[in-house]
This record gives structure tokens, C-alpha cells and sequence, in this order.
């Protein structure tokens, strides 16, 4: 639309101006949850001057005992995610595919030569740096990796690690011109192919925590042959049908949706919260255990995911809120409040005009979630302000292969305790590996149920080929004016490899074999032949021995 034109970005003063106002008007409208002073004003002088008077006066407060934790809760602040990782003595590599529309995307990799891979998917606004941050007592990465897995950890584009392109650059708005849409159409298929083509397996586990599985359903939708490459997908706070989501911000905020749009164009902002060196310093100032502005902190939290002070660690503030928030696109926002305000699960909304063109109609269409064939558990929380129950019950109905709906037993859990709770290994992932293993015991027992049953196949091909032989043995024993039933010796294939079509075609044989003993010449050779039938025909119900389970 403005080519070349240089993009503005969250802090800039229009942008801080117009959401000083939203701010405000949210505040005075449901101040009983927070109290909060306007979490997006960072970028005000005011708020920078008292900044900085908190930072001197903490540093005075800092002398004593608590300084080494200090210090490492700052230095992990401020470490990108392989060096986090290497800091915790796992190793660690980065990785960079490019999608097919040219954008250059980080992978974070705790590999294990040989070891089944796992994809890790953030949520919107977050990074790989989400699934160790909290340190190897509670990261999922960590934990993974202790089990035994090659742990790969993605960047969804536009967030801090996944800034680059083949051909456009992020300062300008037209690398910005996607959605979760584009995440899941084009960077899941690249991450994925990526990872199996590195590691050599066929299939991978996906896990992912909010927009992390909406852009799952989008990928398996758009490209239902990528659900062979899942042996089970987990889905941590799952989006899809938001319409209920009960954050006071976003419901507040989706009534501005069409003035927010506008003017969001109008003002050509097309970068949300990108995570600067101004938000990572100043959360380390603010955030910390002895700054008394650590409440805004976690109210910030609080407010976004869902009241829940016993499973913050406040401690880690710092650490959360300079790794997180990290980018995302306006129309990336813009989407999710379509959701919102629809209570669809569709693509993005052109409005009618371009609709018809891109669409063929006047309203985006359906993502397709009975496409989503892969076993897949899902994971909520009943105080996730983002995700309602009744949204997951809907989704849960859609998908075509649920096999675990689990509820976290915690009245307060919120939307981000999926990712950074204390107790988040018992309440959470202790299940989610449970049903990893179950799928995997699962695909173990079908396999060698299919390779003891190809066996019993061959072996009853072998049988027969024995039959036959005996049988053209017979044939031409006897004198030339006697004639057997025909089609007995032909149709059987050689053995091969595949099962179904094997078992049809014996199946198939069988009954010509019973069926055709016409008009019998001489009363010998009918029996013969009877007996030869009967004897083929043994295991008469040939059905799968065993059942392709859930
Ligand atoms: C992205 O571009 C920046 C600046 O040119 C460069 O420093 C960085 O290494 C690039 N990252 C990748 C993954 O290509
Ligand atoms: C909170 O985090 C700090 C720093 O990593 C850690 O020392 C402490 O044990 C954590 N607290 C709890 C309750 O896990």
C-alpha cells in the first residue's frame, strides 16, 4: 500500500498516545483484578524517569545477601536462548530454515543423536526462550531432554529470533503482511521438514502452548499430508474458538476492532511490542526482587493471562518479561479479534470486496479441524482469561482424535502458569509425558501386531503357492481329456510387503476357489479339489487381527 514506506512500531509517540487512552478507559472500566498503572506507557517520559529512580534506589537496597541470585536472574534476563541453554550445562545448537515465501526463521535445538524429535511451539508474542526460562527444575525443554528426546524449539516469524528474509527487511511493512495464517502454512511445514530430514525420522511430537496450536490447525487444515509427519500433537491453552475468552483487555479491545484496524493502518504500525533493548533493561530494573514496582510487574502478567500470585515465581520477572514480549504483526492481532468477534475458526477477514476475490465469497472460510487426524491431548485451565472452557468443549468435539482432555485441577491456573507455573511438572507435564508414552506404547504394539500378522500372511501365501503346485502336479497327471476347474492356479500373487491388498486379493481367490468346482468330469478329481478348497479356505473370516486404536 505505501511502498517502501517505513514501518512504525508499538512505541512509537501516535501508538503510545492512542493506547494511553484505551489504557485508561480499561482501567477505570474493571479496576477490581489490578491495580495496574498503564502497563504500555514504558515508553512515556514520566514513566522512564521514575524507572530510573526505582533502578538507583534498588541498587542502594542491593549490597547485602541476595546479589548472586540477582545477578543470575539478571544475566538469564538477558542470554538468548542457546546461551541460556548452554548455561545450564545442556548443550545447545541454532538452526535456520527458510520458508517458501522467504522468510528466515531460528530454530533452538537440545539435540540427542538418534533420539525421537519433539517440536516445542511458543504463543503469540513469545519466543524459544519460553520453554527454558524458568531453568531446568520446571522447563519443559529440559525435562524432555532428560527423558530422552531430541528437544527442537521453533520461532514462529516476526519474533526476535526470526526477524530476517531472503528479500524484504522488517523495518518496512511489507514483511510484516502476515498472520498466525502464514505461520502455520509456511513456517510448521519448513520447521517440520526440516527436522526430519536432519534427524532422519518420519515423524516428530508437536507440542505447542496458545497461537502455538492455533497455527497447528491451521497447518493440518491447509495441508492435511503433514498429519502423517505427527505422532501426537499436545496442546497447551489451545486456541481456536475465542469467542468467550474472558480477558477484560481483549474484550475491551475487540470493541475498538474496526477503529483500532484503521487506525492502525492509518498511522502505518505494523510491529506489536518488539522486544527492544528499552523493555529488556527496564523490566530488569523494575521487575526485581527488591523493586517495589515489582507488582506492576506481575500485574501486567496477571492482567494478560489470568489472576494467579501462588504459581508466579516473582523472583523470575525479569527474566519472563525481558524474553517476552517479542514481536508480532498488527493484522497478526488484528486476526485473533476477528476470532474474537466471530466466533469463527477462519481465515483472516479481507472484507467482502477481496474476500470474493481471494475466497470465492463473501466471508472467509472455515479452517477444517476434522482434517486434524493426529492424536492430539489438550490441555486448560478453567482461570485462563484467553481460553474458556466452552471454547476448548467445542474444539474437543471438532477434532477428530482427542485423546485426552484434561482440566488442570487448579481453580487459579492461569493462561501462562502452562509455561512458567511452580508446580507446572506435576500439574501439567508429568501428564502430557504420559500420554506421549502412551502413544508411542501405542504405535509400538500396532507395529509389531502389523509384523506378526504379515508374517501369518506370508506364511499362508507360502501354503497356498505349496497347494498349487501340488495341485498343476495333479493336473498333469491326469489324462488330457480331463479338465479342472480353471482359474485355480491363477490370481496369486506373490507375497509382498503390503497387507491390505494382499488379504483381498487371497480373500478374493478363496472364493473362486469355492465357488467355481463346475460340472465335475470325472468324481475323483471333484474331491480332490474340494479338499484342496476346505483346506485354503481354513481361516474363512480373514479380519485385521487387531484394531488401529485411537
Ligand atoms: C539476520 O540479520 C542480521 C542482520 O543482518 C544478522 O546479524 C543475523 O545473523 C541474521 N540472522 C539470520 C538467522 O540469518
Ligand atoms: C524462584 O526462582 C528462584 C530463582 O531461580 C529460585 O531460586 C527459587 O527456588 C524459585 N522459587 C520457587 C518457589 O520455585
Amino acid at each position: 500500500m505505501w511502498p517502501n514506506s517505513r514501518a512504525c512500531r508499538w512505541g512509537s509517540w501516535p501508538t503510545a498516545l492512542l493506547l494511553h487512552s484505551l489504557v485508561a478507559l480499561l482501567v477505570c472500566g474493571s479496576a477490581d483484578a489490578f491495580t495496574i498503572l498503564s502497563p504500555f506507557s514504558y515508553s512515556s517520559l514520566s514513566f522512564k524517569n521514575l524507572l530510573n529512580s526505582v533502578f538507583l534506589s534498588s541498587n542502594a537496597n542491593l549490597a547485602g545477601g541476595g546479589r548472586n541470585l540477582k545477578s543470575d536472574v539478571l544475566e538469564d534476563a538477558s542470554l538468548i536462548t542457546p546461551k541460556l541453554i548452554r548455561k545450564y550445562g545442556y548443550p545447545s545448537e541454532t538452526h535456520t530454515v527458510v520458508t517458501k515465501d522467504g522468510y528466515i526463521l531460528e530454530m533452538h535445538r537440545i539435540p540427542k543423536k538418534g533420539a525421537q524429535p519433539v517440536l516445542l511451539m511458543h504463543g503469540i508474542l513469545d519466543t524459544s526462550a519460553t520453554w527454558v526460562l524458568m531453568g531446568p527444575k520446571s522447563g519443559l525443554g529440559y525435562m524432555l531432554s532428560d527423558l530422552g528426546y531430541d528437544v527442537w524449539m521453533g520461532n514462529s516469524r516476526g519474533n526476535r529470533y526470526s526477524k530476517n528474509h531472503t528479500s524484504l527487511n522488517s523495518d518496512y511493512q511489507e514483511f510484516w503482511d502476515f498472520t498466525f495464517h502464514e505461520m502455520g502454512k509456511y513456517d510448521l511445514p519448513a520447521n517440520i521438514d526440516y527436522i526430519l530430514s536432519k534427524t532422519g525420522y518420519e515423524q516428530l511430537h508437536y507440542i505447542g502452548h496458545s497461537q502455538g496450536t492455533a497455527i497447528f490447525w491451521v497447518l493440518c487444515s491447509e495441508q492435511p499430508a503433514y498429519s502423517q509427519k505427527i505422532t501426537s500433537m499436545h496442546a497447551l491453552a489451545p486456541i481456536a474458538y475465542i469467542h468467550d475468552m474472558k480477558s477484560p483487555l481483549f474484550r475491551t479491545l475487540v470493541l475498538f476492532l474496526d477503529f483500532l484496524t484503521a487506525a492502525t493502518r492509518m498511522l502505518r504500525i505494523t510491529e506489536f511490542m518488539p522486544n527492544t533493548k528499552f523493555l529488556v533493561d527496564h523490566s530488569q530494573v523494575v521487575c526485581h526482587d527488591n523493586a517495589m514496582t515489582q507488582d506492576v510487574c506481575s500485574n501486567i502478567l496477571f492482567l494478560v493471562a489470568g489472576y494467579n500470585s501462588e504459581q508466579l515465581n516473582k523472583t523470575m520477572l525479569p527474566v519472563m518479561l525481558s524474553h517476552t514480549p517479542s514481536g508480532a504483526s498488527i493484522k497478526q492481532l488484528e486476526h485473533f479479534g476477528q476470532l474474537m468477534k466471530s466466533g469463527h475458526f477462519r481465515k483472516f477477514d479481507r472484507g467482502y470486496l477481496r474476500n470474493q476475490l481471494e475466497y470465492n465469497r463473501m466471508t472467509p472460510p472455515d479452517y477444517d479441524l476434522s482434517r486434524v487426524k493426529v492424536p492430539v491431548a489438550l490441555y486448560y485451565s478453567v482461570n485462563d482469561l484467553l481460553v474458556s472452557t466452552t471454547g476448548v468443549d467445542r474444539l474437543a468435539r471438532e477434532l477428530p482424535n482427542v485423546i485426552d482432555k484434561y482440566l488442570v485441577p487448579m481453580e487459579r491456573f492461569n493462561h501462562l502458569d502452562f509455561l512458567w507455573a511452580i508446580d507446572v511438572k506435576p500439574l501439567v507435564y508429568n501428564r502430557l509425558v504420559r500420554n506421549i508414552r502412551r502413544v508411542e506404547n501405542q504405535r509400538a504394539k500396532l507395529t509389531a501386531n502389523l509384523a506378526s500378522f504379515l508374517a501369518m500372511q506370508l506364511q499362508r501365501q507360502q501354503q497356498l503357492q505349496n497347494q498349487i503346485q501340488m495341485q498343476t502336479q495333479l493336473h498333469s497327471a491326469l489324462p488330457p481329456n480331463v479338465h479342472l476347474p480353471h482359474r485355480i492356479d491363477q490370481g496369486f500373487m506373490m507375497p509382498t510387503a503390503t497387507a491390505m491388498p494382499l488379504t483381498t486379493t487371497t480373500a478374493a481367490t478363496m472364493t473362486t476357489l469355492t465357488t467355481t468346482p463346475t460340472t465335475p468330469t470325472t468324481t475323483t478329481t471333484t474331491q480332490e479339489t474340494a479338499t484342496i478348497a476346505e483346506d485354503v479356505m481354513e481361516p474363512t473370516t480373514t479380519t485385521f487381527p487387531f484394531e488401529f486404536a485411537a
